[in-house]
C-alpha cells in the first residue's frame, strides 16, 4: 500500500520556515521526500500581486504549493498560476486556526463547511492537470467524534480529489494560539488509521507529532504517507536515513560538511540575486544537531547573520561540523 505513494514521506508546510531556501537545503539531503511551500493566501497573490511568493528552485521537485483561501474564483486563478509556475501539486489549507486566517474565512474554520470545501477543491481540480490535495485537521472545537471527520471526508471526497493530509488533532478556533494548537489538542492517530480503512481508495497521509523514522515505519503499515514538520526542521540531516530506511534507495550524502558546502554555494548565488542572508542562514541552525560543536556552530551562524556577510567564515563554519 504505502510502497507506491509519492507522498510516502512529506515535509510539512511551515510559514516562515519551509521557504524556497529551506526546501533547497532539504533537497541536498533527500532526493525523494515530497516538499510543500508555506501557505500562500490567494488574496496576497491576486490582490497584493505578490507572485514572487510562488518562486521556487528547479531542484525542489517534487514540490506542492499550499494555498489558503475559500473564494472559488480566486482559488481557480491561483491554482492555474501555480500550475504555470511548475508546481507538481496544489494543496488547500484547511488546518490553520489563526485569528487572521479565520477572519479571511479560510484554514481550519472551513472544516465546518464541508460543502464549500468540496466545491473549492472540485473547481481547483477541474482548472488544472496536476493533482489537488487537502491538508486538514480531525475536527474543530468540540467536534471531536470520528463521525464528524468521517462526514467531512465523505462530502469533500465528492470533489474528486484523492490526496488527504490529516493533522491528527483538532483545531481550537477560540482560546488557543496557533502554537498551542500544534501541541495541546490530543493526537488521535487511530482516527486517521480508521479513515484509511473506511476510504481505502483515498491516499491518506498522517501528520502531527511524528519524531522518528521508527514511528514513520509504523504509521506506514497503516496509511499511505507520513508528513513531518518540526522534527525535520530541527534536525534536517535525519532525512539522510529516509532515503535508505523509507525509500530503500542509496543515501545521496553521508556528510554534513558536504551539504553545508553545497548550500553555501547556493547562498552566494542567491545573495547575488538579492536574497536575504539571514533568511537563508537560519535554516542551517539544525544541521549541527547532536554534534560536539553544535552550540559553537549556531553561534557562528548568528555572527554571520549579524555581520551580514559570509566572507571569511565559510571554512570556520565547515570545521565546526564533525563529519
Ligand atoms: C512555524 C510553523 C508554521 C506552520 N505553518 C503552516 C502552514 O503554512 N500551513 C499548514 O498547513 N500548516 C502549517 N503548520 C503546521 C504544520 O504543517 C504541521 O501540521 C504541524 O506542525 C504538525 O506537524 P509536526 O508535529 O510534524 O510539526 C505550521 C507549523 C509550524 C510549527
Amino acid at each position: 500500500m504505502a510502497k507506491d505513494s509519492i507522498h510516502k514521506f512529506c515535509i510539512a508546510p511551515m510559514m516562515q520556515y519551509t521557504d524556497m531556501h529551506d526546501r533547497y537545503l532539504l533537497r541536498l539531503i533527500s532526493r525523494n521526500v515530497f516538499l510543500y511551500t508555506e501557505m500562500i493566501a490567494t488574496g496576497s497573490l491576486i490582490y497584493g500581486k505578490c507572485f514572487n511568493q510562488l518562486d521556487f528552485n528547479d531542484e525542489e521537485h517534487p514540490v506542492g504549493v499550499q494555498l489558503g483561501g475559500s473564494d472559488i474564483n480566486d482559488l481557480i486563478e491561483c491554482s492555474k498560476k501555480s500550475e504555470q509556475y511548475g508546481y507538481d501539486e496544489i494543496n488547500l489549507n484547511v488546518g490553520c486556526p489563526s485569528d487572521r486566517v479565520q477572519k479571511g474565512k479560510f484554514g481550519a474554520c472551513l472544516m465546518l463547511e464541508p460543502e464549500l470545501v468540496r466545491d473549492c477543491l472540485g473547481n481547483m481540480k477541474n482548472a488544472v492537470d496536476v493533482p489537488v490535495s487537502i491538508k486538514c485537521r480531525l475536527g474543530v472545537d468540540d467536534n471531536e467524534s470520528y463521525e464528524f471527520l468521517y462526514n467531512f471526508i465523505s462530502i469533500v471526497k465528492d470533489s474528486g480529489i484523492k490526496i488527504f493530509i490529516i493533522h491528527a488533532r483538532n483545531g481550537i478556533l477560540k482560546g488557543l494560539s496557533p502554537r498551542q494548537n500544534r501541541n495541546i489538542p490530543p493526537l488521535k492517530y487511530d482516527y486517521v488509521y480508521k479513515l484509511k480503512k473506511d476510504f481505502p481508495e483515498l491516499e491518506i497521509i498522517i501528520n502531527g507529532g511524528i519524531k522518528t523514522l521508527d514511528e514513520c515505519r509504523d504509521h506506514l503499515t497503516k496509511v499511505d504517507g507520513v508528513m513531518i514538520g518540526r522534527s525535520v526542521y530541527e534536525n534536517p540531516f535525519m532525512l539522510k536515513d529516509v532515503e535508505s530506511d523509507i525509500y530503500g534507495s542509496i543515501p545521496i550524502t553521508s556528510s554534513k560538511k558536504d551539504v553545508l558546502g553545497k548550500y553555501l554555494e547556493y547562498v552566494e548565488k542567491k545573495l547575488s540575486e538579492g536574497h536575504d542572508l539571514g533568511r537563508m542562514m537560519k535554516h542551517l541552525f539544525g544541521l549541527s544537531r547532536g554534534d560536539k560543536y553544535a552550540k559553537s556552530f549556531r553561534i557562528k551562524i548568528l555572527e554571520i547573520i549579524k555581520q551580514k556577510s559570509l566572507k571569511g567564515h565559510k571554512k570556520e563554519l565547515q570545521d565546526l561540523l564533525v563529519y
